[in-house]
């Protein structure tokens, strides 16, 4: 049990407290925001940091829901102040938002050091938002409460459920194939993001929604809450609440993610069937807590906790089914016996508590482990020649047929180029090839962009072709399926092995030896590195700049080297 803090321990203290000239001007300042002395004097001040905006509609509601928190903040005894924060929207931010991920965490963490903040509530969820603010919370040490903006409602199209990303890639090779009209598709168009709130899929931005509360960063269940359900905004309120205890009680985030913490998560993320992108995320934090992550931690869990839940695109549903079905509160009371029920949570009680009493609803969406969606894991973590610091697959959302597979590749040294090339009908391409895609990675890209899921070439998806094997240094959408195998590390605009492929090699994937082959000889492999040459880097000043020069690989989390811990940050002089 620790002792409470007094208001004269309070961070804000320093801003507020003193009978000097300093605070003088920081009370009248607020003052002139309209609150009396007694609104702020000795409550903690709880930072709410919003990453709402006009064009990030996965986020269309934290600008309510903000409200929402502000309401539980002033019933506990807090003093809220919303701050702002860029908002990340993964279908309009390029070339990719992984290229800003870092550019978030170092604004939540500084807008945390910078202002009188004693507490924060972190509003986000659409993909690179929950571990960018969640990161930028670690390195601050502040007590934090992760609020997800929850999954929009179901698409529909003429009675058809369609979910986010999965059924437009579906429908896209459909229209290629000359199945679906042009007013089909703009119909589709009409019907595929019928809400506000993050894609439905257990893509990026469900998986790590899971992800965080699953570390115990956010209430229980918060992350199954669809945006559009009235118990959204009770829990904004909620945590709003929880926040302030959360200060006094000093439950910092360095308190609650400890080792097992991380392997609950990731073996949550294995039972959700969750999004290759979360290794990258879940390292990364983990990297910020101190606490070195192997990706080959993953795929051990992956082989000891199978698919749970049925959702797409490794199932069938959607995450508001998944919500009615229990949710993630649910789905971890199934996986009770693999967890570590001791872990401690925002709530200040442990995962055994939080998930007491959660029942399943719906067997066919939630499954048990004697009966589960795919006993493939949600992620492999393959190593050989061609990534010697490995690179990674979902194999429950794979044909079964490829993975274990020979063939012959056929290398793209650009995206614009295999873009070119996959719509050419003469392209000299079988089911049994390899595409590979080079210079998609954190420096290549640059950042990292979603490429990984290379579309099928034009005369195989008219054949009927729908899945063949894609290997690249790209990520790919959670939202995606099929056999690609992405985040090759070391990447190939850096010289990584991928550099060297040519059209002709090769290739050998072996997914459950967890093994990727390059069939090229030591010594021509030599000779075509030694030709090689480094590509020009991609900004000559900037922010992109900065970035190609810290930014890490895949397997170490695409942080940025200098925002790894160091020691601690001296709190800000006032003077
Ligand atoms: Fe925002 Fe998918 S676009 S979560």
């Amino acid at each position: 049990m620790t002792s409470r803090k007094r208001p004269q321990d309070l961070r804000s203290h320093r801003w507020l407290g003193p009978n000097d000239l300093r605070s003088f001007g920081h009370r009248a300042r607020l003052r002139q925001g309209g609150f009396d002395a007694g609104d702020f004097a000795d409550k903690p001040v709880i930072g709410i940091i919003n990453t709402w905006s006009d064009i990030n509609f996965c986020h269309s509601h934290l600008r309510a829901r903000a409200e929402d928190v502000k309401r539980g903040v002033l019933q506990a005894g807090g003093f809220p102040i919303e701050l702002p924060a860029m908002s990340l929207s993964e279908p309009f931010v390029k070339p990719s938002t992984m290229l800003y991920r870092n550019l978030l965490a170092m604004e939540t963490e500084e807008l945390l050091r910078s202002h009188p903040m004693d507490g924060a509530v972190l509003l986000g969820g659409c993909d690179k938002t929950t571990p960018a603010l969640i990161m930028g919370a670690i390195s601050m040490g502040l007590p934090a409460i992760y609020v997800p903006a929850g999954p929009q409602l179901r698409g529909n199209w003429h009675g058809q459920v369609l979910g986010s990303g999965s059924d437009a890639w579906r429908y896209w090779d459909e229209k290629r194939a000359g199945r679906i009209s042009d007013e089909q598709w703009a119909e589709i168009e009409g019907g595929i993001a019928r809400s506000y709130g993050t894609c439905m899929v257990m893509g990026t931005a469900a998986t790590m929604m899971a992800i965080a509360e699953a570390l115990g960063l956010s209430l229980p269940g918060a992350s199954s809450i669809p945006a559009a359900d009235a118990a959204h905004p009770r829990m904004c309120a909620a945590s709003g609440r929880r926040i302030v205890d959360m200060v006094w009680e000093d439950l910092t985030p360095q308190r609650i993610l400890r080792p097992a913490a991380f392997e609950n998560a990731i073996r949550v993320h294995m039972a959700m069937g969750g999004s290759t992108n979360a290794i990258i995320h879940v390292v990364a934090m983990a990297r910020r807590v101190g606490l070195p992550l192997d990706m080959q931690r993953f795929d051990q869990l992956s082989r000891e906790v199978p698919v749970l839940a049925n959702v797409r695109p490794s199932g069938k549903f959607l995450m508001e089914d998944f919500f009615y079905a229990g949710g993630l509160r649910a789905l971890m009371a199934e996986l009770r016996e693999k967890l570590d029920l001791s872990c401690l949570t925002v709530t200040g009680k442990t995962v055994a508590e939080s998930i007491a009493g959660a029942e399943v609803y719906k067997r066919d969406i939630i499954r048990p482990l004697s009966d589960p969606v795919s006993s493939e894991g949600a992620t492999a973590v393959l190593t050989g020649n061609l990534a010697p610091r490995g690179c990674v697959m979902k194999p429950s959302a794979a044909d079964k047929r490829l993975l274990k597979h020979r063939g012959k590749a056929i290398a793209f040294e650009d995206y614009n180029e295999m873009a070119r090339e996959v719509e050419c009908d003469d392209l000299d391409v079988t089911p049994n090839h390899i595409l590979v895609l080079k210079n998609g990675g954190p420096k290549g890209g640059p950042g990292m962009p979603e490429w990984g899921m290379l579309p099928i070439p034009k005369k195989l998806v008219k054949a009927g072709v729908r899945d063949m094997l894609r290997i690249s240094d790209a990520r790919m959408s959670g939202t995606s399926y099929g056999a690609c195998i992405l985040h090759v590390a070391p990447e190939s605009f850096v010289g990584g092995p991928l550099a060297f492929v040519e059209t002709g090699d090769e290739i050998e994937v072996d997914v459950p030896a967890r093994r990727i082959h390059l069939h090229v000889s030591e010594e021509q492999l030599a000779r075509r590195r030694a030709a090689w040459k480094p590509p020009v880097p991609r900004y000559p000043r900037g922010y992109g700049a900065l970035y190609s020069e810290h930014i890490g690989q895949a397997d170490e989390g695409c942080d940025f080297d200098f925002l790894e811990p160091r020691g601690a940050i001296a709190e800000p002089e006032i003077h």
